[in-house]
């Protein structure tokens, strides 16, 4: 594998197609999410299968205390950074809150605009609801992954982050999935539902789940970078830590401010001297 700074030139950008091949051939699919061009390269070059420009770069990396406050503008100049900096991984855009509810109209035009920052699909929350805008932005050519169980932009409506699908509700989100994938989604997200739950939507589904917080019983995983790298003091309990980058980013930064106080940075090798 070629290391983040050896660009390969003939790699191929991994399509809908894959997903379903992937499926078919029980190899689990790997996402993760990224929101500039910088991080999009790393994970890319790590053979990450698809790149989520998630609508969590509200509360990861803009400070806010959820996702409901990120804009189209906000998510299509991530996305035209993460697009730009990546040659393999599929490159999924998530619909920020608002951009969508209306109906199909407003979910084609939300969908155009992220193709167009270069986005090859697009993610939206929600089940049998949304289906008639899943079809809409399927049939204009625009692939479309779901978003199940716990939903982060209805936070509210849910009483907060918790586990989704218990019980009867379990049914519901059983049909809901059916709908997605009746109306042309190409896989469906799965987030904090119960695994004995997420084991039967998959079975039932012919597109792959790709699961968080949703046990192994899935086609794929998804985290939040920032948790998967070790960037952050609290790690959700789904996610696991598979770094520790924010630590060595410390680190690095202090030892650079230890050289540059003392006089040891900068030295003759990393100036001019004419
Ligand atoms: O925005 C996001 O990061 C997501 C993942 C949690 C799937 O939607």
């Amino acid at each position: 594998m070629s290391t983040y700074s050896e660009k390969s030139t003939k790699v191929q950008r991994l399509r809908v197609h894959h997903l379903a091949q992937a499926k078919q051939r029980g190899e689990k699919l790997v996402m993760l999410t990224a929101y500039d061009a910088v991080t999009a390269r790393i994970l890319d070059a790590a053979g990450t299968d698809l790149l989520l420009v998630g609508d969590s770069i509200g509360n990861t990396m803009l400070g806010r205390e959820n996702t409901l406050e990120v804009t189209l503008d906000e998510m299509a100049v991530a996305t035209r950074a993460v697009a730009s900096a990546t040659t393999r991984a599929m490159v999924v855009a998530d619909f920020p809150f608002g951009t969508y509810e209306s109906g199909p109209s407003q979910a084609l035009a939300t969908g155009v605009r992220l193709l167009k920052a270069g986005a090859q699909a697009v993610k939206l929350e929600g089940g049998a609801t949304r289906a008639k805008s899943v079809k809409a932005l399927t049939e204009a050519g625009i692939p479309v992954v779901g978003h199940l169980g716990f939903t982060p932009q209805s936070v509210n409506l849910l009483g907060g982050y918790r586990v989704q699908g218990r019980g009867e509700a379990g049914e519901q989100l059983l049909a809901d999935a059916r709908a997605l994938q009746e109306a042309g989604a190409v896989a469906l997200v799965l987030e904090m539902v119960p695994e004995p739950l997420a084991a039967e939507v998959t079975q039932m589904l012919s597109i792959p789940t790709i699961g968080i917080g949703a046990g192994a019983q899935v086609d794929g995983q998804v985290l939040v970078w920032t948790d998967m790298a070790g960037m952050t003091q609290w790690t959700p309990r789904f996610a696991a830590r598979f770094g520790e980058v924010g630590a060595q980013l410390e680190k690095a930064a202090a030892s650079y401010g230890q050289a540059v106080r003392s006089g040891a940075f900068p030295d003759a090798d990393h100036w001019f001297a004419k």
